[in-house]
């Protein structure tokens, strides 16, 4: 598959990273492709990957990863041309400027802003519940982290899910778009306990189950 990576930061580097070793071709979207950073994120991502301007990167992609901050992402959206028909995946949480709470919730998302503003793209809420270190090594101890995403088009969740799978997560269905609405705050939920209690990055969410017969609901 080819992924843009739009943003060579912490989440950028990290699954941009995992998928090109994973075998799929990766362009790193950069302010500035010849930057002494995105070309270190490029190294280290190895020969499937290569860097070009943002919109240079989505030119032909299957997927569209946006890493970028909150407040760039309704023009950075806009400087990239038609994305109709596009999977966009969305791992950007809306946060404030102290990162202490979301500007939006409860009656909007993130997410839905973003499908709001790339008309007739398949927008995917997913990887914004879990840290830059997980999404590098999602394994613990042998039991996956759980990778919730979200979506209205069956066939762009499928290319999340098979996204996640590749670097070792166990993707899990949220549901339509509309739940990116419960998978931002559950990031202020991890925000608060891997920094303000002191957790850690190591740190990810893991549902667990227990394969019991359930009472038929009257
Ligand atoms: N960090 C995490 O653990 C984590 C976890 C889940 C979700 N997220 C979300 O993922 C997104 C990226 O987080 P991050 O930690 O990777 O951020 P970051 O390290 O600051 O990287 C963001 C990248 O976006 C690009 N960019 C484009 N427009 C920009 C602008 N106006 N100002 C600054 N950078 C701009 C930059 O790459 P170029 O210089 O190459 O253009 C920059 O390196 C955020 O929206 C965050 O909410 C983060």
């Amino acid at each position: 598959m080819k992924i843009a990576v739009l943003g060579t930061g912490n989440v950028g580097s990290a699954l941009g990273t995992g998928w090109a070793k994973a075998g799929h071709e990766v362009v790193f979207g950069s302010r500035d492709p010849s930057s002494p950073k995105a070309l270190a994120v490029v190294a280290a991502a190895g020969e499937n990957a290569r860097a070009a301007t943002v919109q240079q990167a989505v030119v032909g992609a299957d997927a569209i990863l946006l890493a970028t901050p909150w407040p760039a992402t309704e023009w950075l959206l806009g400087s990239l041309g038609n994305l109709s028909g596009k999977v966009i995946i969305d791992c950007i949480n809306p946060l404030n400027e102290t990162f202490s709470g979301l500007t939006h919730g409860h009656s909007i998302s993130g997410a839905e802003l973003v499908a709001a503003w790339a008309p007739g793209a398949h927008v995917v809420k997913a990887f914004n519940s879990v840290s830059a270190r997980v999404m590098s090594d999602p394994n613990f101890d042998g039991q996956p982290a759980t990778l919730f995403y979200c979506g209205d088009d069956t066939k762009a969740k499928q290319v999340v899910h098979q996204l996640a799978t590749d670097l070792g997560f166990e993707a899990a269905d949220a549901g339509p778009l509309v739940n990116a609405r419960y998978l931002e705050p559950l990031a202020m939920l991890y925000i608060h306990l891997a920094i303000r209690q002191g957790w850690g990055s190591n740190t990810a969410f893991h549902v667990i189950k227990r394969d019991v017969k359930e009472p038929k609901q009257q």
